[in-house]
């Protein structure tokens, strides 16, 4: 039996992170949908089985993610602009009016659930990571974009903020997650923040649930989603 009987279109699934929501849901048998900026990348990551489940564009263009959504009944984005390249669009064109703009249209298309990847400290408008265009106060207003978009009856949102990314194999390690942007620092696999983010697609306690999540000890997990009963308000 399928754990989650929706589409789920993955926004950003080239990224390192993306890439695993890919292969994590591939794991749980979730039907998926890719948005992607370059179709070439997708096949080489993913393979010629996903030629069908390809939407090129960018989310900076409306018709684009209309194209994408479809019939997708959940979202899981994991886009990050680049911050340290100059010429790419500044965080205010991508983690905010981008993420906002498929958001909406999300919203619009009949999308249930929005899974979005965002930071910790957002809420730290001195951290030191905001002399990149004010990254993290972007991806803020992303964040509340979605949430009030998603908090209406019938609807929901799940919002991320892991610590710095690191690349290992998933359900290697203890995890911790908290409420309130109280996480100063710490890292996580992107495997397991994928893994986390498509666990929420079924998991009651992630509906309406903005959390921070980091990773302590290394020890095998067989499932991650016993961490949503430890959330402290
Ligand atoms: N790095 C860290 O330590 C850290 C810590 C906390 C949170 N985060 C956040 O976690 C998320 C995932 O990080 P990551 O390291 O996995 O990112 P990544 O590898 O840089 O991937 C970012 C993805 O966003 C896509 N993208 C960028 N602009 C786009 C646009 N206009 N339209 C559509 N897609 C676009 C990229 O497409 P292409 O594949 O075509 O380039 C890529 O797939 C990001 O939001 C990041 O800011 C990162």
């Amino acid at each position: 039996m399928k754990s989650f009987n929706g589409t789920v279109l993955v926004v950003g699934a080239t990224g390192r992170t993306g890439a695993w929501v890919v292969k994590r849901l591939q794991h749980h048998n979730i039907d998926f949908h890719l948005f992607v900026r370059s179709g070439k990348k997708a096949l080489e990551l993913f393979g010629p089985e996903v030629i069908d489940k390809l939407t090129i564009g960018s989310i900076e263009h409306p018709e684009e993610i209309n194209a994408a959504i479809g019939n997708a009944e959940a979202v899981i984005c994991a886009v990050g602009g680049n911050v340290t390249d100059p010429n790419a669009p500044p965080p205010s064109a991508i983690d905010r009016d981008g993420i906002k703009r498929l958001a909406l249209i999300a919203r619009e298309s009949g999308v249930k659930h929005f899974i979005l990847i965002s930071s910790l400290s957002v809420t730290k408008p001195e951290h030191p990571l905001n002399k990149y265009r004010q990254v993290l106060t972007m991806k803020l207003e992303g964040e509340n974009e979605v949430r009030r978009l998603f908090s209406e009856p019938g609807y929901a949102y799940t919002i991320l903020r892991p610590g710095g990314l690191i690349d290992g194999p998933p359900l290697n390690h203890a995890l911790l997650f908290d409420t309130g942007d109280r996480i100063s620092t710490g890292v996580i696999d992107r495997s397991d923040v994928a893994e986390v983010a498509v666990i929420s697609l079924f998991t009651p306690q992630a509906n309406n649930l903005t959390f921070e999540l980091i990773q302590s000890e290394e020890a095998h997990q067989s499932s991650l989603k016993n961490y949503f009963n430890f959330i402290k308000n």
